[in-house]
């Protein structure tokens, strides 16, 4: 915990815990994650070692997207739980000194939305229609869709209503797209942002926050359908849909919303963005911080992490603000197995090989030594970078991606609509219910012997604990999700758990300070990543060195005290490859 957590800055070196609310603790047995079992967890948070949580939606959702289609924006599922449930979560978070952040999801609604219902309900030319994207289509009787867009999750980004018009929905059908010329939209979101704030909430992660400004007219554009920031798209401010110009006077807005508070509301966009743009969102006058998703979708090689590190720090820079560093969240295969993959092309997407994806256990499969490996240096690499620091829930735990679940028992909305059309898996693999005890383990499912049912490694309250069953989790459990159980960690130091909390307990000591954001770079060669911090005072250091070694060769490590090392070395002078350490310089 920093000593820094109770100052405004808080946010600018915090460790963020993500949590995917419908997956990180079941409290009453159905099967589904919810409030109370956030709260009922908040001293393994604390002890883990973060500054804050930041809660993926929580809120009304039929769930056409993991929650992201909203129908009540401020309220909560009543299967997560109540009001009630969130302002206590809140301050059992803030008794333990962790902060709260809450998603915003601002493009789009759900169908189910009252102001859809009533756009539907109230015809063509009705103000109800103008809080979305209505148009006319295109052909003799306008039975084409205005124009060629395609939706982020495949097929068309128009879908048909019954009088015959058209709305646009960038990502699934059932998340129309609002209007921001609308002021009403305008208007209703700083509603949703106070709302929130009067709750506790210090803070806002933004979604999707590079498309709100839309460019309907004249533009034609037939594949939309790129995640990653470096793709052909232009990026001057002009391109249609994403990172236009305007969209800045929106987080200028809200902005002055932030800063009714005291302290001011944090928020980090969520801006796929080249890096060049990040400081706009990033600006004191805006959001505040932006993601680093470079670092995100780096591949196991040295000079892709060197530019995203060098990129973040520079973004970071030139907005005032600091850097961000992610490695997995609930849109990314899981890193450990990213780095455990047969590697792709250097600058590759996020997205893994197909055959993997699609893998019936044979094709592909990631080496799991050699991900677990590289993930361990990662994390000392990482958490010893100025600025936040954004882990996933279940990468504390070292959890792989689970790449096989069935086909029907998938909910993603990717494998139904995509360009895949059942070629790919969507983003479930990373969003499968944590394994809290490896005791009340699950037997073999009748319908796949590698995946459990009647039991959920404590993810639902035990049958005893619940005087009822309790229903199986929302996405099936591998049966190997018991080894990485946290009662198993909790009693191993040489596990990925121990390795987190010692690295998040040595980077409180030794490196936060909200003002002490330099790095110097020492050169170890192409294949290594090496820098030093000034160390905190009263450390007992002048500076922290970071190594992480990717090549072949064993690089030896600066004069110093061997702080943390990602394996046990066998020489404590030379770091093996995929390997990192902390060195402490007197
Ligand atoms: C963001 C979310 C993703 C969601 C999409 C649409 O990218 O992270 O999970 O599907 O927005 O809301």
């Amino acid at each position: 915990m920093t000593d820094n957590n109770l100052n405004d800055d808080w946010w600018k070196q915090a460790v963020v815990y993500q949590i995917y609310p419908r997956s990180f603790k079941d409290a009453n047995g159905d099967g589904l994650g919810d409030i109370p079992g956030i709260t009922s967890k908040m001293q393994y948070l604390r002890e883990l070692g973060i500054d804050a949580i930041w809660l993926s939606p929580f809120y009304p959702s039929d769930l056409a997207d993991g929650g992201y289609d909203i129908i009540d924006y401020r309220n909560v599922d009543p299967r997560l739980g109540t009001m009630q449930d969130f302002d206590a979560m809140v301050s059992a978070a803030h008794q333990e000194g962790i902060k709260v952040i809450v998603d915003i999801v601002p493009n789009h609604t759900a169908n189910k939305h009252a102001w859809f219902l009533e756009a539907l309900a109230a015809g063509r030319g009705s103000t109800a229609r103008e809080r979305y994207i209505f148009k006319e289509g295109s052909g003799p009787n306008g039975e084409f869709p205005p124009n060629d867009w395609q939706s982020l999750f495949g097929g068309p980004a128009w879908e048909r209503v019954e009088d015959g018009q058209w709305y646009l929905h960038i990502f699934a059908k059932e998340q129309p797209d609002l209007n921001w010329n609308n002021p009403e939209v305008h208007e209703e979101f700083k509603k949703t942002l106070r709302f929130w704030s009067d709750h506790g909430t210090d803070g806002f992660r933004v979604d999707v926050a590079h498309g709100l400004a839309k460019k309907l007219d004249g533009a034609s554009m037939k594949d939309l359908s790129h995640w990653t920031v470096h793709d052909s798209l232009s990026h001057d401010g002009t391109h249609p849909l994403w990172d236009r110009a305007q969209v800045h006077d929106i987080y200028r807005e809200w902005r002055q919303v932030f800063n009714e508070y005291n302290p001011p509301r944090f928020a980090v966009g969520e801006a796929w963005v080249v890096p060049e743009h990040q400081y706009l969102y990033a600006s004191p006058d805006e959001l505040g911080q932006v993601f680093n998703f470079e670092f995100a979708i780096a591949n196991w090689f040295s000079q892709d992490f060197r530019t995203a590190i060098r990129d973040g720090l520079q973004a970071a820079k030139s907005s005032g603000s600091t850097a961000t560093w992610v490695m997995s969240n609930h849109d990314v295969p899981r890193h450990p197995s990213r780095y455990g993959l047969p590697q792709a092309p250097s600058k590759a997407t996020h997205q893994l090989p197909k055959d993997w994806v699609l893998r019936d256990g044979t094709t592909y499969e990631e080496n799991r030594e050699l991900g677990t490996r590289r993930a361990r240096a990662a994390i000392l690499m990482e958490t010893a970078l100025p600025g936040s620091v954004y882990i996933y829930q279940g990468e504390e735990l070292g959890l792989f991606e689970v790449p096989n679940i069935p086909w029907d028992r998938l909910e993603d909305p990717t494998p139904f609509r995509t360009r895949g059309r059942y070629t790919e898996k969507g983003r479930d693999g990373c969003r499968v219910p944590l394994p809290w005890n490896s005791q009340d383990a699950p037997h073999e499912a009748s319908w796949d012997s590698r995946f459990g049912t009647g039991a959920s490694f404590g993810f639902s309250p035990s049958d005893a604990t619940a005087g009822s069953q309790s229903a199986d989790p929302h996405l099936p459990q591998p049966l190997w999700y018991k080894d990485f159980a946290v009662d198993v960690e909790q009693q191993d130091p040489t596990s990925m758990l121990s390795l987190y909390k010692a690295c998040l307990s040595h980077r409180a000591a030794l490196l936060t300070s909200a003002h002490n954001t330099s790095v110097t770079w020492l050169d170890e060669g192409d294949e290594v990543i090496a820098y030093t911090r000034q160390a905190a005072d009263n450390s007992g250091y002048t500076a922290i060195a970071s190594i992480t070694n990717f090549g072949k060769n064993a690089v030896a490590l600066p004069e110093g005290d061997l702080i943390l090392s990602s394996i046990q070395l066998d020489d404590p002078a030379l770091l093996p490859q995929d390997a990192g350490a902390w060195i402490g310089i007197k």
